[in-house]
């Protein structure tokens, strides 16, 4: 059963519509939303429809499988162009990219990605090919880095008291479970300073994914690579959902832009409607920015 509901499907189809009959990339597919949409709306010659997470592929696959013009591939969009370049194609017509996790990772317990389901601490999206768990990046990591990955990828105030009480705990015994992460950092924040709209740990989980899953490097070398596998006059979509994200493609814009590589189509970002946040929360923080290559 697919859980995840694709965000800002308009925009994307709105400015993906001059591109039927071209090769486009989907290169996080998920469960194959914004596939679906792109397939029946856009009408691609060939849609690649690609994530890391190779269980989540398998969901897609089976969604997407009465159509024969999907490509699928398994893998990190890091390696966009390789993988690409392995199946003969050299240049696409646009790359979609809707960064982070997919409804499906937090709804499975398991996966460790839940701040509300307890399960073990993984968080890997590559549970195939990844070997570092969020279980390592707590249980081992020293204080120090810790608090820096916890501080900067979490944009978290309370990093330091935070890993003042996984030190402790962690000296009497691994932390194993997302609900125990969950309490001790709960204790760590004094209630009265507890954020108004989310959760005193939403902060830290987001900054131990980023960092088992090397999410910041991976976008910044995928952007490079995506931006010379368009075609001139070719798009690279990419929905980010919080500022560290959208800093990075905000600035690799502005940059390809100054560099006379493309054109940048949204001086501002692109949001949702208030209808869609109200229907979907998790669209709450997408912003949508456009390149568009010269
Ligand atoms: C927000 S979901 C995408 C949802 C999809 N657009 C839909 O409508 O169903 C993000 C997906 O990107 C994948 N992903 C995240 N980082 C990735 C990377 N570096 N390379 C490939 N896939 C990645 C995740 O595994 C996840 O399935």
């Amino acid at each position: 059963m697919v859980s995840h509901r694709p965000v800002l499907v308009e925009d994307i189809i709105l400015n993906l519509l001059g591109y039927q009959g071209g090769i486009i990339v989907d290169a996080t597919c998920g469960e194959g939303g914004h596939s679906e949409y792109i397939l029946e709306r856009v009408k691609p010659s060939l849609l690649v429809a690609m994530d890391q997470d190779i269980e989540i592929l398998q969901i897609a696959r089976e969604r997407l499988k009465g159509y024969d013009n999907v490509k699928f591939v398994y893998g990190n969009f890091a390696r966009v162009d390789e993988f690409l370049h392995k199946e003969g194609i050299k240049e696409v017509s646009a790359i979609l990219m809707d960064l982070g996790v997919s409804s499906y990772h937090l709804e499975e317990a398991e996966r460790g990605f839940s701040l509300y389901k307890d399960g073990p601490l993984d968080m890997r999206l590559d549970r195939a090919g990844n070997i570092l768990t969020a279980y390592r990046v707590v249980n081992e990591y020293p204080p120090k880095k810790l608090e820096c990955i916890i501080r900067e990828y979490g944009e978290e105030k309370w990093a330091k008291a935070i890993v003042r009480a996984i030190v402790e705990r962690r000296k009497e015994r691994p932390i194993r479970t997302t609900g125990e992460l969950r309490e001790i950092i709960e204790k760590a924040v004094p209630k009265r300073f507890w954020p108004k709209k989310i959760h005193p740990a939403t902060k830290t989980f987001q900054a131990i994914r980023i960092e088992v899953n090397r999410e910041l490097e991976s976008l910044k070398e995928a952007l490079e690579r995506s931006v010379k596998l368009l075609r001139s006059g070719g798009r690279l979509l990419v929905i980010s959902f919080h500022s560290l994200e959208d800093r990075i493609v905000k600035n690799f814009f502005k940059k390809f832009e100054k560099s006379g590589v493309g054109s940048v189509l949204t001086k501002k970002p692109i949001v949702p409607s208030e209808r869609e946040v109200q229907e979907n929360r998790r669209a709450r923080s997408a912003k949508l920015r456009i390149l568009e290559k010269l």
